[in-house]
């Protein structure tokens, strides 16, 4: 067993940080690479990359939104409890090169997996800008831990209560106008990838994603995650997660993650009314 050592609470208990001990996966992983977990026995495989690993204390950290059965059943799992299975690290790690200024994107939850990049980027001599975006001031998740590894960190919130009011990709184009920016990281919904993606396709600005399809096996058998990247099907297990932003086929990706949303949603409620009944 997995056990977790700490457990945190973001935005009101929606979002769920969990550091768990996990010796051997925290001394390999690098920043971009991924873990699929299980809670338990029957429970549903959850691929999440990873906010954080620390070597010397053995521990990696996910932080994940609870939008479903297993991640409403990751929720009940206390500090001390743990997850039956946890294989990675998985994925290719995130390709890391000294090039000037670098622009790191964040929205809503993507924002956990963006900030060991964000690290990485700033340790090796990069000059660092983020955005980070949220519907609203309330779902703004490690605004701190981000100012600590970025020269320069910008908001937003869709609503305005906190920073610029509008999306990322707004702030962007403004410092795409207005600095010299040599490579753009982003990770959030798809459709801020998507166009976070076409803006720097207008300024020529190498952009690299990472995307987050629907997987089972997580090492390339089962076909579940793919993803079509110039034309050409690549698995995102495998492959990815992170690939060149400008040759995603996005509305693929958003169609196939929503191939089983009725089911997903049917399950959850079914899990809520059984829970709830005690
Ligand atoms: P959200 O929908 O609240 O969006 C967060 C921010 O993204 C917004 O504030 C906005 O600034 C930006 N954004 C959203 N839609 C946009 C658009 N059409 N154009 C420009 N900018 C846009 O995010 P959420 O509810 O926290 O959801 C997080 C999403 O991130 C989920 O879809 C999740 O699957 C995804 N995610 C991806 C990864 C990954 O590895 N790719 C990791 C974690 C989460
Ligand atoms: Fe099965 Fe990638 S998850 S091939």
């Amino acid at each position: 067993m997995f056990k977790i050592v700490r457990r945190e609470e973001m935005t009101g208990g929606t979002v769920i940080l969990n550091e768990i001990a996990a010796p051997l996966i925290a001394r390999k992983a690098k920043p971009g690479q991924f873990v699929i977990l299980k809670a338990n026995e029957d429970g549903e495989r959850v691929p999440l990359t990873m906010a954080d690993s620390d070597p010397e204390k053995g521990t990696i950290t996910v932080i994940y939104m609870v939008v479903g059965k297993s991640t409403a059943l990751f929720k009940t799992l206390a500090v001390g409890d743990g997850y039956q299975d946890i294989i990675g690290p998985l994925g290719k790690p995130t390709h890391l090169e000294k090039v000037g200024t670098v622009v790191c994107v964040g929205g809503g939850t993507g924002i956990a997996v963006l900030h060991p990049i964000t690290r990485a980027l700033k340790e090796i001599g990069n000059h660092v800008i983020s955005i980070i975006g949220a519907r609203t001031k309330d779902l703004l998740i490690l605004e701190n831990q981000m100012r600590k590894v970025s020269h320069d960190l910008r908001i937003s919130t869709d609503d305005g209560s906190y920073g610029h009011h509008g999306f990322v990709t707004e702030v962007l184009k403004e410092i795409l106008e207005n600095e010299d920016v040599k490579q753009v990281v982003a990770i959030g919904p798809v459709p801020m990838m998507k166009f976070v993606s076409k803006i720097t396709a207008e300024y020529h600005i190498p952009t690299f994603v990472s995307l987050n399809p629907i997987m089972v096996d997580g090492t390339g058998m089962c076909g579940g995650c793919r993803v079509s990247i110039d034309g050409k099907t690549k698995f995102a297990c495998v492959d990815g997660p992170e690939f060149d932003g400008h040759k995603v086929d996005y509305d693929e990706l958003m169609r196939r993650l929503q191939a089983y949303c009725d089911e997903e949603t049917e399950c959850y409620e079914d899990y809520c009314t059984i829970r709830d009944a005690g």
